[in-house]
Parts: structure tokens; C-alpha cells; sequence
């Protein structure tokens, strides 16, 4: 197995690189975040995505800033350090709203650093000490959570599949080394299959408009050389109809999700929770509990994001050589934009008619009725005979 091997993380205490996830899968470049601006960026514009991955970016990206001389000679007293800590994580919250994770974690740093902060004697460094042990810890404890994330949800289907040899799951979005620190959660489910040789075959939504399947996920399968193939999200509900008994599970992740198990997750993900209940097929969720929001009682209190018309209206990519696309071609050769400093507007390919109205929310919410489980770190969280919603308060109190 190669599941760390993919990193869209690159830390070290002074030094935090991203992969930048825009380029993917033509071009595989690492950007250095050094900056709260440039960590805020990297998130609002999706170079780093992926619940998990959002909430350690942030963490790694105050971290950097604070040990920066430049910075950290203004961190004399530890009402100082708290105080820039406190106004960096709030910044930072700003970037995306809907996953949870970003703001469970600058809670939690928040709160630690409080902590220290509150203490006799204690210096703008005690202070910074105490920052940089809890957001490091963060990005080592996101890989174990998701191993184990794959153990259980790897164990689970096993337990509930009844269809022999011939195992396959869908998944949709990416949720795997390149939304996490590593492993993945769904995919890290599929990354536990694969590796115990139970799995037969993935498929992989392309996951319009940001096409997180076809870009990252299918490069993340590509790369572990596991059986998979690339379908539309339209094509979900006739994958499941012509392979009737040989789809295990439908597999996806999650951004936020609420106490009683509604799960807002990337657009579709309802429409494939939909289609699953219709063919029997269970439908689960895997997550961190660090993607779980008590203080929400459902689904109807998560914010989703709206994200920019141009994600719909246009493909990224890089620039098509027109000249080599033949008549009758079966696919495009693509090429890189000549101009390295183009940006993105040069790299895009318009499919839509100008003037159209647009709608692009970025997530959708799933009711609890249509999960039929949700893999965490600690277990697998199932309904009570007959009750239609998870309690997740009830799980995480005595796990
Ligand atoms: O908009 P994105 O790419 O950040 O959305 C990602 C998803 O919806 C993932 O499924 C979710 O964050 C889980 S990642 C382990």
C-alpha cells in the first residue's frame, strides 16, 4: 500500500507546502504557504480541499506564521500571543464555510491556548510552544483517525455484504490522501478493501463542477492501482441497475454532520443517497468525529456554500491545442498553457452559453433517513430499530 505516499500536506516546523490541487492532475506542484493571506487563499480558491485537509492547512498555516521571526518578536507576553492566535484563527474561519472541521479546529486551539495563556508567568513563547504542539499533533492524529476510519468501514461491509467474491463500491468527490493528511476516509475504506484483496472493483463519480472524482479521486486509484472506472454523475442510478447484486455499498464523506446524522457532503452525494435507498444498496458515510457538529440538531442549520458561476460554466484544465483534436478523435491530447503566468482564466474551457443564470451550491445535505451507517475513528454508528436518525451525541459521549 502507498496511502501516504500522496501527500497534499508537506510540513515541518518552519515550512508547510501544499499541493495545489488546481493543477491536478497535469501537473503535480508543491506552493509554499508562508503567510495567513496565502493559507487563506489556498483554501477560498480550492487549491487545498477536503474537510480535513482545510482544517490542518489553516492550523499549519498560523503555525508557520508564528514561529516567523518577523512575527514572533511581536509575541513578547502571552496576552500578545493569544491575542494575534485568536485574530489569525478567526481570519482564517473566513476561507469556507460549510466544513465543520476548520472551526472545530481553531476552537480547539483557541481554547488550548486559553489555556496556557491563563497562567502565572507564562511568556508570548510558552504560548506559541503550546500552539505549535496542538496544530502538529492535529496533522499526525488525522492520519491514524483515518485508519481506523478504514479498518471499521472496511469490517462493516464485509459484515453486511452478501454477494460473494464480486465486491464493488462507488464512491463520490475525493476524500482521500488529498482531502486529509492521508489515507482518506472513504477512500481510505476503499484503500482497506483493496489491501485485504476483498475488493473487486471502484467506481468513481466524475463530481461536477469542480470534477474533485475525475481529477483527484481517479488519480488517487490510478495511482494505488486499484480497479476502478471513471462515470458521470448522471450515470450513478444505471451503474447500480445493470450491476444489480454486485454493488456493496455506495461510499462518500463528510463535511458536517449534524447530531442526528444528517450529513452535508459535495453535491450529488443526495441524489446517490437517493438512488442507493431505491436499489437496496447501503449507503454510508465515513468521517472524522472531528466532522461532527453537536450543536446542530439537523441538517437545516448547516450553511452551504455557493461558490463562484465560472466553476459551472467553464472546465479547468490546461489549454487545449485545438490543432490536435482530429475529427472523430476519441480523446484530446491536452497540452500546457504556454504561458505559465496565465492563470487560471487561460486555463479554462468554456461549456456553457453566455448569459446563462447559474446555481453552484458547493454541498448538499442528506437526510439521516437515507444513511445507513456513519464510520468514524472510534466505530460505526448505526440507528436504533426503527428510529429514522443517528445519535451522534450518544456515540461520541461513550466511545
Ligand atoms: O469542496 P471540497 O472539495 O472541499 O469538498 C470535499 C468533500 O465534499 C469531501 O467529500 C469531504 O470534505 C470529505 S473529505 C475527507
Amino acid at each position: 500500500m502507498t496511502g501516504a505516499t500522496l501527500q497534499a500536506i508537506r510540513y515541518q516546523r518552519g515550512s508547510l507546502e501544499i499541493l495545489d490541487q488546481l493543477l491536478l492532475p497535469h501537473e503535480t506542484l508543491y506552493i509554499p504557504i508562508s503567510t495567513l493571506a496565502l493559507g487563506h487563499d489556498a483554501i477560498k480558491t480550492m487549491k487545498v480541499r477536503g474537510a480535513p485537509a482545510i482544517a490542518i492547512v489553516a492550523a499549519l498555516t498560523l503555525a508557520v506564521v508564528i514561529v516567523d521571526p518577523a512575527t514572533s518578536s511581536r509575541l513578547v507576553s502571552a496576552k500578545d500571543a493569544r491575542q494575534f492566535i485568536e485574530e489569525s484563527l478567526e481570519y482564517l474561519k473566513t476561507s469556507r464555510p460549510t466544513a465543520v472541521n476548520l472551526f472545530d479546529a481553531a476552537h480547539k486551539l483557541a481554547k488550548g491556548v486559553q489555556e496556557v495563556a491563563a497562567k502565572d508567568g507564562v511568556s508570548g513563547q510558552d504560548v506559541v510552544n503550546r500552539y505549535l504542539e496542538l496544530s502538529e499533533r492535529m496533522l499526525e492524529e488525522d492520519v491514524k483517525d483515518n485508519m481506523n476510519i478504514g479498518k471499521f468501514g472496511a469490517q462493516f461491509i464485509l459484515d453486511v455484504w452478501k454477494g460473494g467474491d464480486d465486491l464493488r463500491v462507488i464512491t463520490h468527490c475525493n476524500t482521500g490522501s488529498l482531502a486529509t493528511a492521508g489515507y482518506g476516509t472513504a477512500l481510505g475504506i476503499i484503500r482497506a478493501l483493496s489491501g485485504q484483496q476483498k475488493l473487486t472493483h471502484a467506481y468513481c463519480t466524475e463530481t461536477r463542477p469542480y470534477n474533485q472524482g475525475s481529477r483527484l479521486t481517479a488519480y488517487e486509484l490510478v495511482y494505488e492501482k486499484i480497479p476502478s472506472t471513471l462515470i458521470t454523475d448522471s450515470m450513478a442510478s444505471a451503474l447500480l441497475a445493470q450491476n444489480s447484486g454486485k454493488i456493496a455499498a455506495i461510499i462518500v464523506g463528510a463535511d458536517r454532520v449534524a447530531a442526528n446524522g444528517d450529513t452535508a457532503n459535495k453535491i450529488g452525494t443526495y441524489q446517490l443517497a437517493i438512488t442507493a435507498r431505491y436499489h437496496n444498496v447501503p449507503f454510508i458515510v465515513a468521517a472524522p468525529s472531528t466532522s461532527v457538529d453537536l450543536n446542530i440538531a439537523s441538517g437545516k442549520e448547516i450553511h452551504i456554500e455557493v461558490r463562484p458561476d465560472v466553476e459551472v460554466t467553464t472546465l479547468r484544465g490546461p489549454v487545449v491545442e485545438l490543432s490536435s483534436i482530429s475529427k472523430g478523435a476519441s480523446h484530446v491530447e491536452f497540452k500546457k498553457s504556454a504561458d505559465q503566468n496565465s492563470g487560471v482564466a487561460a486555463e479554462t474551457i468554456a461549456v456553457a452559453a453566455r448569459g446563462i443564470g447559474v446555481w453552484n451550491p458547493s454541498f448538499d445535505v442528506t437526510p439521516a433517513e437515507l444513511i445507513s451507517a456513519i464510520v468514524t475513528e472510534k466505530g460505526v454508528v448505526l440507528k436504533q430499530d426503527g428510529v429514522q436518525q443517528f445519535d451522534m451525541k450518544d456515540f461520541l459521549s461513550s466511545n
